[in-house]
């Protein structure tokens, strides 16, 4: 399963919104349409629009436009996610003949990356887990990395079962991972949002796993709004909670939760699900799309490398354990 292909002169994204009721592909010939497809979430899941935008900036020298510019318009698509940044400023070093092949890199390496953090971190399940958001195929290059270790996991035979938040307003883990379970035949069960607390209380459940989209050096991790309450439920009911954390998403410039960028949505999102109203036309909204958990809540980050505890190394190679 994937949802990026680059096709000789133009990007195809799956439409992740449609999903999983409808598998449409679409075609971009700009870097602005990549922008917008980022904004308004065709793609999303932080390793993917970091792929998306490095193939948007390949699409704008094609098209000749300024590179600098295009870049900038790439930037501002989502704030939070720092795989974006990263793959922008690691194209910056490259001319723009090299610009494409090194998108393509960048697209490749991801797939080693989620590899690698799923076999380190496939160890560390057994039993039920609880899992939120999508961070599987369709988030990244392909085997993805909290689901790609539950991926590992079932690939290797391991007895799982994995509990999926719905993950209100967008819906990621009702529609995305537990389409991706489904399709894979690992055994799972859909909640919603407000059922982690007693389902926790049941004992079912041995680790939570989720992803991120910016780490502080602190440790300090933002991800999906809801990941800050499900840490702290594990806390309070001593399970362990990791972060799938491929090193492309460590910002060592932020120094603490508390810099990282929080990025806000349309209050759309919220009084309606798929477009239906729900709610009063203009109830007053907060959406903000991601928060932030403290790093004394995370038992360990799993990284290409290894599992990771604080402080984090300062240089990391493969084969590295801490
Ligand atoms: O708003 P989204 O769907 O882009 O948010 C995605 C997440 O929060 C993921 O957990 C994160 O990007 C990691 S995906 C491997």
């Amino acid at each position: 399963m994937h949802s990026i292909e680059w096709q000789g002169a133009h990007l195809s994204l799956l439409d992740q919104r449609k999903l999983p009721h409808q598998s449409d592909w679409i075609q971009l010939k700009t870097h602005t349409e990549v922008a917008q497809a980022i904004t308004d979430m065709v793609v999303r899941g932080a390793p993917a629009i970091a792929i998306a935008g490095a193939y948007g900036l390949a699409l704008a020298i094609q098209n000749g436009e300024d590179r600098i510019e295009a870049s900038k318009d790439l930037f501002e698509a989502r704030p939070t996610a720092v795989n974006l940044q990263w793959a922008l400023e690691r194209l910056a070093l490259v001319s723009d003949k090299d610009v494409l092949a090194e998108a393509k890199r960048i697209h490749q390496e991801d797939l080693m990356l989620n590899q690698n953090i799923g076999r380190h971190g496939a160890a560390l399940l057994n039993g039920g887990i609880l899992t939120i958001c999508n961070t599987g195929a369709l988030a990244t290059s392909g085997h993805g990395t909290a689901l790609g270790m539950i991926r590992s996991a079932h690939q290797n035979g391991q007895d799982i079962h994995v509990y999926i938040l719905e993950t209100r307003p967008y819906l990621q883990g009702a529609r995305l991972t537990a389409y991706e379970c489904m399709e894979e035949g690992i055994p799972c069960t859909l909640i919603t949002d407000g059922m982690a607390g007693a389902l926790l209380k049941t004992g079912r459940v041995q680790a939570a796993v989720a992803g991120c989209d910016r780490v502080a050096a602190n440790g300090d991790t933002a991800n999906k709004i809801g990941t800050y309450q499900l840490a702290q439920l594990c806390h309070i009911h001593d399970v362990p909670f990791y972060i799938a954390m491929p090193t492309t998403t460590l910002d060592r410039e932020c120094p603490s939760g508390s810099e990282i960028p929080i990025e806000e949505r349309s209050p759309l999102e919220v009084r309606s699900v798929q477009g239906t109203p729900i709610a009063p036309n203009n109830i007053p909204v907060w959406n903000p799309s991601f928060d932030v958990t403290p790093a004394h809540l995370i038992s360990g980050w799993v990284t290409e490398f290894g599992i990771w505890q604080l402080p984090f190394p300062a240089e990391a190679h493969i084969g590295q354990k801490d």
